[in-house]
């Protein structure tokens, strides 16, 4: 039986530690890990955030975002791998050079390649990228394959493309935000699919952040959100 803790990641949008630590503290023991984002990260530095959960037991995801030339980006790999960080991620638009220099530098952390932001629109997303979204995020996926990444941030949408693509291989992790459980607000997030929808399209890994940081009150607490999004995992890892 695969660890139903294991794919939930939650987003740590919050502006200071001691928010951060309350919901570390709720539902630490439930999750695969918290990703820290550019709000927290800007607000404490890197090296402060990822300490500040890692003390509280919990394994980062540090969405950096790394966006460099290749030497820049191998050395700011080197930077987070040495934090003992779970996860990182660089651009894939930086290129396959610098892909490779964070690959070359990740020390036993998983480099994951952001592909399209999942707030690119097809129409927006055309015009900025020269081509349909889809097929940008399959040639960013393989650039990531081939430069050693070990999967992709993609939005829901692409989870079903991206898995059934040999050249990818099964064990490319797919981690994708813009999951919605069914009693939750959508907010600002327009391709979303539900966290049963996303592990069976193909997710090893969801990151969410409202729903669980922000639950609707007839869900209850934080802890309440991440238990139901977990009977969601088991019944669509049943399925
Ligand atoms: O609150 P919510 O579940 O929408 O949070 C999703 C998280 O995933 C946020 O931290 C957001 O910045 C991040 N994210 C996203 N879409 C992307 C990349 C990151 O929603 N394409």
């Amino acid at each position: 039986m695969k660890d139903l803790k294991e794919p939930i990641i939650v987003a740590l949008d919050v502006d200071d530690l001691e928010s951060a630590g309350k919901l570390i503290e709720e539902v630490g023991a439930e999750v695969g890990g918290f990703k820290v984002g550019l709000q927290i990260l800007t607000r404490v530095g890197p090296p402060a955030a990822v300490k500040f959960v890692q003390e509280r037991g919990g394994k980062v995801f540090l969405d950096g975002k790394f966006y460099d030339i290749p030497n820049t980006t191998g050395k700011a790999a080197r930077a987070a791998a040495e934090l003992g960080v779970k996860m990182f991620n660089v651009h894939a638009s930086s290129g396959i050079d610098s892909m490779m220099a964070a690959v070359e530098n990740k020390g036993d952390s998983l480099v994951l390649a952001v592909t399209v932001l999942t707030s690119f629109d097809e129409e927006p997303g055309n015009l900025s990228l020269g081509g349909p979204t889809k097929v940008k995020v399959l040639q960013f996926a393989r650039d990531a394959k081939l430069a050693g990444c070990d999967g992709v941030i993609c939005s829901p949408q692409e989870l079903a493309l991206l898995g059934k693509r040999r050249e990818l291989g099964p064990d490319f992790l797919r981690v994708t935000p813009g999951v919605r459980p069914a009693w939750a607000d959508p907010n600002d997030q327009k391709r979303i699919m539900t966290p049963g929808e996303a592990i069976k399209a193909g997710a090893h890994y969801l990151v969410i952040g409202r729903p669980i940081y922000n639950p609707p009150e007839e869900i209850g607490s934080p802890l309440a959100a991440v238990k139901r999004i977990q009977e969601e995992i088991a019944m669509a890892w049943a399925a």
